[in-house]
C-alpha cells in the first residue's frame, strides 16, 4: 500500500506544486513508484507544469462521475503518474472527506507513493483532503505571512490526526530579512524536511514543462529536492553543492 502524503501550505504561491512534482521525479530516481494527484480543481496547475493540459479526462470527470479514475490516470516521460485537474472555467466538484479517502484508497494499490497537490488556503477544499490522507509536508517560504499561515496548517493536521511529517522552506535567499530556518523550525515545532535555495532553474524548468530535477539535474534545487525524497525514504542524498555550483548558479541569478 502506498504512503499518501498532501502538500499544502496554508499561503498560496509558496511553492506546493513545485515541491509535488520535484518530489515524484526525485522518488521515481529512487526507483518507487509514485502518482500525482493535482487536487487542486479550482486553480490547478500541475498539468500546465507537465504539459499535460491537454488531457481530456481530469480529476473533475472522475469526481462528476463522468469517467472512470483508472482513464484520468496518465503516464508522465519521466516515469511517474499524473491524475490532472481541469484547468478551464467549469463548476468544480465539492468531493467531502469520504469522497477522497476512496479515491486514494483505489490508488494506493497501484504506487509506493501517492502525492497529493492541494488548493492555497484552509477552506473545506483543503481540510477534506488533509484529513483524507495519512501524511503531510508542510511547504513554507521564509517570511513571516507564509509561516503564519504553516502554523495554521499544523493546528488543523493535528486536530484531524493528520501525521505533519515536516517543513520544506523553498525558496531561500539567504538574505538579511529572511527569519532563519532555525527560527521556522522552533515557531512550527516541525522538523524541517529541506530548504531548497531560490533557483532560476526552477522557472526555467516550468517553462520548459519539466521538473526542475530531470531539466537540470545539477541545479542547486533539483539536489535540495533529491535530498527531500531521500529524506523520505529514509536514505541519505548529500546535496552536490559545491563551489562550481554555486558559482554557475550566481551567474545564471
Ligand atoms: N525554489 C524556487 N526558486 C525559484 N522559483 C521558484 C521556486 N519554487 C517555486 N518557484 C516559483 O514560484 C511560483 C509558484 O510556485 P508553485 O506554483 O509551485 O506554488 P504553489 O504553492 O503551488 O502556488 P498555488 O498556491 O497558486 O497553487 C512558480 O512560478 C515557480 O516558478
Ligand atoms: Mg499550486
Amino acid at each position: 500500500m502506498a504512503r499518501i502524503i498532501a502538500i499544502s501550505s496554508g499561503k498560496g504561491g509558496v511553492g506546493k506544486t513545485t515541491t509535488t512534482i520535484n518530489l515524484a521525479a526525485a522518488l521515481t530516481e529512487f526507483k518507487y513508484a509514485v502518482i500525482i494527484v493535482d487536487a487542486n480543481m479550482t486553480t490547478s496547475n500541475i498539468s500546465l507544469h507537465l504539459g499535460l493540459h491537454f488531457k481530456p479526462i481530469t480529476l473533475n470527470d472522475v469526481f462528476e462521475k463522468n469517467a472512470k479514475l483508472i482513464d484520468a490516470i496518465y503516464q508522465h516521460e519521466n516515469g511517474f503518474k499524473v491524475i490532472p485537474a481541469d484547468i478551464s472555467i467549469r463548476k468544480t466538484p465539492n468531493p467531502n472527506t469520504h469522497e477522497y479517502i476512496d479515491l486514494l484508497y483505489d490508488l494506493s494499490a497501484h504506487a509506493d507513493f501517492v502525492l497529493v497537490d492541494t488548493p492555497a488556503g484552509l477552506g473545506k477544499e483543503t481540510l477534506s483532503i488533509i484529513e483524507a490522507v495519512d501524511e503531510l509536508i508542510t511547504v513554507t517560504n521564509p517570511e513571516l505571512a507564509a509561516i503564519t499561515d504553516a502554523m495554521k496548517l499544523s493546528v488543523h493536521a493535528s486536530k484531524l490526526e493528520t501525521h505533519n511529517l515536516g517543513v520544506v522552506i523553498n525558496r531561500v535567499r539567504n538574505v538579511s530579512h529572511e527569519l532563519p530556518a532555525s527560527h521556522i523550525e522552533r515557531m512550527l515545532d516541525l522538523p524541517i524536511l529541506g530548504i531548497i535555495p531560490e533557483d532560476r532553474e526552477v522557472g526555467r524548468a516550468i517553462a520548459h514543462k519539466k521538473p526542475v530535477v530531470s531539466f537540470s539535474p545539477n541545479s542547486l534545487a533539483a539536489q535540495h529536492f533529491k535530498a527531500v525524497a531521500a529524506r523520505l525514504i529514509g536514505e541519505q542524498y548529500t546535496p552536490k553543492t559545491g563551489l562550481r555550483q554555486k558559482i554557475l548558479n550566481w551567474f545564471r541569478s
